[in-house]
Protein backbone atom coordinates (compact mmCIF):
# COMPACT_ATOMS: atom_id res chain seq x y z
CA UNK A 1 0.00 0.00 0.00
CA UNK A 2 2.81 2.45 1.29
CA UNK A 3 4.47 1.23 -2.38
CA UNK A 4 1.50 1.88 -4.29
CA UNK A 5 0.89 5.65 -2.58
CA UNK A 6 4.59 6.52 -3.31
CA UNK A 7 4.86 5.16 -6.85
CA UNK A 8 1.24 7.28 -7.54
CA UNK A 9 2.92 10.33 -5.81
CA UNK A 10 6.13 10.09 -7.96
CA UNK A 11 4.15 10.24 -11.29
CA UNK A 12 2.17 12.57 -10.39
CA UNK A 13 5.21 14.77 -9.47
CA UNK A 14 6.27 14.04 -12.53
CA UNK A 15 3.28 15.55 -14.64
CA UNK A 16 3.38 18.27 -12.55
CA UNK A 17 6.77 19.17 -13.81
CA UNK A 18 6.37 18.58 -17.22
CA UNK A 19 3.19 20.69 -17.21
CA UNK A 20 5.09 23.36 -15.46
CA UNK A 21 8.18 23.23 -17.92
CA UNK A 22 5.29 23.62 -20.90
CA UNK A 23 3.72 26.58 -18.86
CA UNK A 24 7.34 28.03 -19.23
CA UNK A 25 8.31 27.31 -22.69
CA UNK A 26 6.89 30.13 -25.21
CA UNK A 27 4.69 29.07 -27.54
CA UNK A 28 5.83 28.54 -30.83
CA UNK A 29 3.02 30.66 -32.90
CA UNK A 30 5.04 33.58 -29.56
CA UNK A 31 8.19 32.85 -31.28
CA UNK A 32 7.09 32.92 -35.01
CA UNK A 33 4.91 36.09 -34.61
CA UNK A 34 8.33 38.09 -33.34
CA UNK A 35 8.74 39.79 -37.18
CA UNK A 36 5.83 40.53 -39.80
CA UNK A 37 7.20 41.41 -43.38
CA UNK A 38 4.67 44.10 -45.53
CA UNK A 39 5.21 44.74 -48.68
CA UNK A 40 4.21 48.42 -49.10
CA UNK A 41 4.98 48.51 -53.00
CA UNK A 42 1.03 47.25 -53.00
CA UNK A 43 -0.20 50.11 -50.98
CA UNK A 44 -1.92 53.28 -53.43
CA UNK A 45 -0.92 56.67 -52.60
CA UNK A 46 -3.54 57.56 -49.70
CA UNK A 47 -4.37 54.87 -48.31
CA UNK A 48 -4.20 53.06 -45.17
CA UNK A 49 -3.66 49.50 -44.51
CA UNK A 50 -3.72 47.73 -41.20
CA UNK A 51 -1.61 44.62 -40.64
CA UNK A 52 -1.11 42.46 -37.60
CA UNK A 53 2.00 42.34 -35.23
CA UNK A 54 2.37 40.54 -32.07
CA UNK A 55 -1.41 40.91 -31.79
CA UNK A 56 -1.35 44.74 -32.27
CA UNK A 57 -2.88 46.75 -35.05
CA UNK A 58 -0.26 48.52 -37.16
CA UNK A 59 -1.80 51.32 -39.02
CA UNK A 60 0.38 51.98 -42.56
CA UNK A 61 -0.68 54.84 -44.32
CA UNK A 62 1.04 55.72 -47.55
CA UNK A 63 1.14 59.53 -47.82
CA UNK A 64 0.44 61.72 -50.38
CA UNK A 65 2.08 65.07 -51.60
CA UNK A 66 -0.89 67.00 -49.96
CA UNK A 67 0.14 65.15 -46.78
CA UNK A 68 3.25 67.14 -46.23
CA UNK A 69 6.16 65.82 -44.57
CA UNK A 70 6.97 64.62 -40.93
CA UNK A 71 10.54 63.48 -39.37
CA UNK A 72 8.14 60.28 -38.52
CA UNK A 73 7.67 59.48 -41.96
CA UNK A 74 9.28 56.40 -42.84
CA UNK A 75 10.29 56.87 -46.29
CA UNK A 76 11.23 53.49 -48.51
CA UNK A 77 10.92 53.46 -52.40
CA UNK A 78 10.97 57.48 -52.76
CA UNK A 79 7.52 57.20 -50.70
CA UNK A 80 6.57 58.43 -47.36
CA UNK A 81 4.77 56.25 -44.60
CA UNK A 82 3.62 56.73 -41.55
CA UNK A 83 3.78 53.55 -39.38
CA UNK A 84 2.36 53.52 -36.27
CA UNK A 85 0.91 51.28 -33.52
CA UNK A 86 -2.96 51.35 -33.55
CA UNK A 87 -4.02 51.72 -30.01
CA UNK A 88 -5.06 55.06 -28.66
CA UNK A 89 -2.26 56.31 -25.81
CA UNK A 90 -5.31 56.89 -23.83
CA UNK A 91 -6.78 53.77 -23.05
CA UNK A 92 -5.68 51.43 -25.45
CA UNK A 93 -8.76 52.21 -27.97
CA UNK A 94 -8.98 51.48 -32.11
CA UNK A 95 -8.86 54.91 -33.52
CA UNK A 96 -10.29 54.95 -36.78
CA UNK A 97 -8.88 56.98 -40.00
CA UNK A 98 -11.41 59.55 -40.98
CA UNK A 99 -9.45 59.68 -44.75
CA UNK A 100 -11.94 63.32 -45.21
CA UNK A 101 -10.63 65.20 -41.97
CA UNK A 102 -7.03 63.68 -42.64
CA UNK A 103 -7.14 62.25 -38.88
CA UNK A 104 -7.39 59.09 -36.71
CA UNK A 105 -10.64 59.35 -34.29
CA UNK A 106 -10.61 57.78 -31.06
CA UNK A 107 -14.59 56.87 -29.97
CA UNK A 108 -13.70 56.43 -26.92
CA UNK A 109 -13.50 59.59 -25.34
CA UNK A 110 -13.03 61.63 -28.50
CA UNK A 111 -9.35 61.46 -28.76
CA UNK A 112 -7.82 62.60 -31.78
CA UNK A 113 -4.41 62.47 -33.94
CA UNK A 114 -3.38 64.06 -36.86
CA UNK A 115 -1.82 62.54 -39.99
CA UNK A 116 1.53 61.71 -38.62
CA UNK A 117 -0.07 60.02 -35.44
CA UNK A 118 0.61 62.95 -32.91
CA UNK A 119 -2.11 63.57 -30.33
CA UNK A 120 -3.94 66.79 -31.45
CA UNK A 121 -7.11 66.79 -29.49
CA UNK A 122 -9.00 65.39 -26.05
CA UNK A 123 -7.05 62.52 -23.35
CA UNK A 124 -4.51 61.12 -25.17
CA UNK A 125 -1.18 62.11 -23.81
CA UNK A 126 1.23 61.25 -26.67
CA UNK A 127 1.32 60.45 -30.52
CA UNK A 128 0.73 57.12 -31.49
CA UNK A 129 3.33 54.89 -30.86
CA UNK A 130 5.58 53.82 -33.50
CA UNK A 131 6.29 50.24 -33.74
CA UNK A 132 10.25 49.13 -33.77
CA UNK A 133 11.10 48.72 -38.31
CA UNK A 134 13.42 47.85 -40.78
CA UNK A 135 13.30 49.52 -44.51
CA UNK A 136 14.37 46.71 -47.07
CA UNK A 137 13.81 47.93 -50.41
CA UNK A 138 9.52 48.09 -50.33
CA UNK A 139 9.28 46.13 -47.71
CA UNK A 140 8.47 47.03 -43.88
CA UNK A 141 9.61 44.71 -41.38
CA UNK A 142 7.59 45.28 -38.17
CA UNK A 143 9.64 44.28 -35.00
CA UNK A 144 13.11 44.53 -36.34
CA UNK A 145 15.13 47.78 -35.03
CA UNK A 146 16.73 49.06 -37.76
CA UNK A 147 18.95 52.22 -38.48
CA UNK A 148 16.03 54.54 -39.74
CA UNK A 149 14.60 53.33 -36.47
CA UNK A 150 17.13 54.09 -34.06
CA UNK A 151 17.48 57.49 -35.95
CA UNK A 152 13.93 58.19 -35.01
CA UNK A 153 13.90 57.13 -31.67
CA UNK A 154 16.91 59.16 -30.83
CA UNK A 155 15.49 62.63 -32.38
CA UNK A 156 12.42 61.73 -30.27
S1 LIG B 1 -9.12 55.51 -25.28
FE1 LIG B 1 -8.94 56.88 -26.93
S2 LIG B 1 -9.61 58.77 -26.11
FE2 LIG B 1 -9.78 57.39 -24.46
Amino acid sequence: MGFALGATAAVGGVFTLVGMKKTWDPLPSVKAAGFTTVDLSVLSEGELRTVEWRKKPIFILKKTEQMGQSPTDIVADGSRYTVVIGLCTHLGCIPAFHKDEQKFVCACHGGQFDINGKNISGPPPRPLEIPPFAVDGTKLVLGEEGPEYKKMIEKA
